[in-house]
């Protein structure tokens, strides 16, 4: 069943939706947004819609269309034109059973080929192991798809050539490879796709490859402000990247959701550097931010995992993370990778503005390449944490709390948490507790406080001992043998000191993604399909 936007998920909610003859059946991922005029004329001229979803107009339109003496491809188009919102869907007539007619405005749409079998999907990883060729829709292009046959066109009629697409994912990386679930699989996967983010990316000189670039270092010594967009764990990067590029780059950077960012009044220019984050390069709020901010004449920098992913194709340039494909709904892989990946940009922005010497750039570079293999010893503490997960299972409410780059790390760590597992989390500056917050801590609330020794270490102590004091658990993630920071808590989390405190962030939501999966696992939950979420967020 389709996330639901309108109307709750029912069987009569349900996708397909078919017409009132029953002949046309359609399926769609989006919003259309003027659904409700359509829906009264509908029901005015007749129809009779057994839905509550804005789906439904479509195809009672395209009905509409059909009976005027349209074929399915031209009444679709005409169907199109009078709709707003956002799109992807497919739609099959009973009197051509062999053709599907497919199309997009905004909601991703990809089509493969393998022989004589064609297809149509939201996203890569669903073709992965079935197609051969692969290709994307625009916004406005419609596809006529018949077994081996594959035809684009724009809403106009106008052929559109068909231009294959590279991709080098492969099946295995879209299946389980052992594990029970792939949450787990790509939390394993982290040192790798850490690895390949890096690889090639990190000359002693500062050199940094954008993969599509269309900005010269000279555009990019002329910035003289960086706005950060992005939702959810890509937001949380985009916090840890605001400390790394105001540190090493000395340039201001704005933060905020991308869903806030496009109806408020920012100030940008021709100056401003925008740094769009996202995994999957669909995320609508996140395309629309960049695409307000192309608008205002910034130069926009998107950092993605998908290659040919909207926001790829439409930023003046490009840094892909190299993790493969992340399936399981909870973002783990792809969020360490785009922390590392934002390390890189905030590095290099340094180096062309000339705020390096070669010294202190290498004892950096140097600190990036461990990061693999200290994270691996941080995974490999998986059975600890599982058995912290047990003391708490029976915790009513979770507090995160970190300072300064500990401050993302927490908010990561009650999302996950809050995500897979269901539990009441929230995420926290440890320092803001005490205004207010800390009027929920009793006993019973488990508190986790990133407590790895950062400058700011001797104030989150001072936090942990005001919840301690007021009968919470606490766990803490702590540096490998800080016998201090254990000493003032029930549990402890291990991980190894970060080789610079702007990169701890990669190693410290480590535990806190494994605490989310073994007390997600230990209430029974589906780590990797969690209630009420989809991956890739394409409506509003
Ligand atoms: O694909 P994106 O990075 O743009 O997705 C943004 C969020 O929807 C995503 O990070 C979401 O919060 C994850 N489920 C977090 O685990």
């Amino acid at each position: 069943m389709r996330w639901a936007t309108h109307g709750k998920p029912s069987e009569a909610n349900a996708h397909p939706h078919l017409d009132c003859t029953g002949n046309l059946a359609l399926v769609h991922n989006g919003i259309i947004e003027n659904f409700s005029a359509l829906r009264n004329d509908l029901l005015a001229s007749g129809h009779e819609l057994r839905s509550d979803t804005d789906t439904e107009v479509l195809v009672h339109l395209i009905e509409d269309e059909i009976s005027q003496g349209l074929g399915l491809a031209e009444a679709l188009s005409a169907v199109l034109g009078r709709v707003t919102g956002a799109f992807a869907l497919a739609v099959v007539h009973s009197s051509d059973p062999d053709l599907v007619v497919a199309a997009r405005r905004v909601s991703p749409l990809v089509l493969g080929r393998n022989g004589d079998v064609s297809m149509v999907a939201s996203d890569i990883p669903a073709l992965l192991g079935h197609a051969k060729e692969f290709f994307v829709l625009d916004d406005d292009q419609l596809a006529l798809v018949r077994p081996g046959a594959l035809e684009v066109r724009n809403l106009d009629g106008s052929p559109v050539p068909l231009r294959p697409r590279a991709v080098e994912w492969d099946l295995e990386a879209a299946e389980r490879s052992g594990y029970p679930d792939f949450m787990s699989k790509e939390i394993h996967e982290q040192p790798q796709a850490l690895a390949d983010t890096l690889a090639g990316r990190l000359a002693e000189e500062g050199s940094l490859r954008l993969d599509e670039d269309r900005l010269s270092d000279e555009d990019l010594r002329s910035v003289d402000k960086v706005f950060v967009v992005a939702c959810g764990s890509s937001l949380h990067a985009g916090l840890v990247a605001k400390h790394a590029i105001e540190h090493w780059a000395r340039l201001p950077v704005e933060i905020d959701f991308a869903s806030e960012f496009r109806y408020r009044d920012p100030v940008l220019d021709g100056r401003t550097l925008v740094v769009a984050i996202s995994q999957s390069g669909e995320t609508i709020d996140t395309l629309q931010a960049a695409r307000s901010a192309a608008r205002q004449r910034a130069r926009v920098l998107t950092v993605t995992n998908v290659v040919d992913s909207s926001m790829a194709r439409e930023s003046d340039a490009v840094l892909y993370t190299r993790a493969g494909p992340e399936i399981g709904v909870a973002a783990t892989k792809t969020h360490l990778t785009q922390i590392v990946a934002l390390d890189v940009l905030a590095l290099y922005l340094a180096q062309v503005r000339g705020l390096f010497y070669s010294n202190e750039l290498s004892l950096l570079l140097d600190g990036l390449r461990s990061l693999p293999s200290l994270v691996e010893e941080t995974i490999e503490r998986s059975g600890e944490v599982q058995a912290t997960a047990e003391r708490c299972a029976e915790a009513g409410s979770f507090f995160f709390i970190g300072r300064h780059v500990g401050y993302p790390v927490a908010l990561e760590g009650a999302l996950k948490l809050k995500e897979i597992s269901y539990l009441h989390a929230e995420g926290y500056p440890a320092g803001e507790l005490k205004h207010g917050p800390i009027a929920l801590v009793q006993e019973g609330s488990v508190v986790v406080a990133v407590a790895t020794r950062t400058p700011l270490w001797e104030k989150v102590a001072s936090n942990i001992a005001e919840v301690s004091a007021r009968g919470a658990r606490v766990v803490v993630v702590a540096n490998e043998g800080d016998t201090e920071t254990a000493a003032l808590a029930d549990d402890v989390l291990w991980v190894p000191k970060a080789p610079s405190p702007l990169f701890a962030p990669v190693l410290d939501v480590v535990p806190l993604q494994l605490l989310a999966y073994h007390l997600a696992r230990l209430r029974g939950n589906d780590v990797d399909r969690p209630r009420n979420l989809a991956k890739t967020v394409t409506v509003e």
